[in-house]
């Protein structure tokens, strides 16, 4: 049978009794960030050079860490490397773990005003003591290459063009490139955090799909997810997610990353016991992680662009 009329069948038929289950049991496909990442990568790395022929300098992106936290350290690192194998400036200012927020927010204010830097991202999480409320305001919007600044947020909430926070926006690449369109789909969001969950409805609901969102006081998880065509799992709880709460044949996107006591990094979702029920799985890792780290160097693309046409304008 071709495989769009056995997807037709199974979006149609009910988790019962479905005699096709098995066949489709085999067709589990991985969806894998790689390939994409490499696309929107190959793009900014096209985007430098020109940038640096009218320019005469490359984008330049500033990393602020504030303490010591090893897999912060990792993250900051994988960003540097991208960011420098694209052709771009970075840096990173490190603070110590015992900086108070007014250090880290005068920090902050020198790099929005200089104006040789195009992109500022703060490493989180922050140690205790800031407000995260508080901390989401303090970049510039026009430098805020995590989109996570209330004016993005805001327009993003509204469908307005903006920056758009790396790791939803990289889901949905990641949904378009494998042909997967959330239009007139329940999607299920598991998560309401700033960083994730919240954008990640927006942009599922601009993109017309049916989104219900759920969090810890969420009753009965499973009756949500399951009812989900896409299920975003955005949770920070390792193996959460098993085959009590999906759908069969739906799509699955992994957002955790978790380290394991014997060093596996495994996400958010049982992917053993759901491969076979559902028709996609996005790896951890290797699937949502590229798309983040690719929508970051894009967006610091986008700002330095256009920082230097307003600047040329005025
Ligand atoms: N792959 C990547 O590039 C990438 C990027 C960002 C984050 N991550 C990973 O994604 C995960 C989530 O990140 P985050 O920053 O969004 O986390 P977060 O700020 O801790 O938010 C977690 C969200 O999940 C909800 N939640 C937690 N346990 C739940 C449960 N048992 N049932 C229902 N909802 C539950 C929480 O609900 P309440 O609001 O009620 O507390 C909260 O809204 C983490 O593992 C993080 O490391 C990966």
């Amino acid at each position: 049978m071709p495989r769009l009329e056995l997807a037709a069948l199974f979006e149609y038929s009910s988790s019962e009794g479905c005699h096709l289950c098995l066949e489709w049991s085999e067709m589990t496909k991985l969806l894998y960030g790689k390939p994409v990442a490499d696309q929107v990568l190959n793009q900014v790395r096209a985007r430098i050079l020109s940038f640096v022929g009218q320019h005469y300098r490359p984008p330049r992106l500033t990393v602020v860490l504030v303490g010591e936290d090893p897999a912060s350290i990792i993250y900051t690192r994988r960003k540097r490397d991208v960011a420098l194998s694209l052709g771009m400036e970075q840096e990173t200012m490190t603070l110590p773990a015992n900086a108070s927020p007014t250090l880290v927010q005068e920090t902050i204010q020198s790099l929005n005003e200089n104006p040789h830097i195009d992109g500022i991202l703060i490493q989180r999480p922050l140690p205790k003591g800031f407000s995260e409320e508080d901390v989401l305001q303090w970049i510039d919007p026009a430098k805020d290459v995590d989109a996570f600044h209330p004016v993005h947020a805001g327009r993003l909430f509204l469908g307005l063009p903006a920056f758009r926070p790396c790791t939803p926006a990289g889901i949905m690449m990641l949904l378009d490139h494998y042909g997967i369109n959330p239009a007139g789909r329940v999607a299920t969001i598991v998560g309401r955090s700033s960083i994730v969950g919240k954008p990640m409805a927006s942009l599922l609901l601009n993109a017309n799909a049916t989104v219900i969102q759920c969090h810890r006081q969420t009753k009965n998880l499973a009756q949500h997810t399951r009812e989900a065509q896409i299920l975003i799992v955005a949770a920070g709880h390792a193996g959460l997610i098993d085959e009590s709460h999906v759908r069969q044949g739906s799509t699955v996107i992994d957002v955790g990353i978790h380290r394991t006591a014997d060093g596996k990094i495994v996400g958010d979702v049982a992917r053993d016991r759901i491969e076979g029920l559902v028709q996609y799985i996005s790896p951890v890792p290797g699937g949502v992680g590229p798309m983040t780290i690719a929508f970051l160097m894009k967006n610091t693309m986008d700002a330095a662009e256009l920082r230097m046409t307003q600047l040329s304008g005025s």
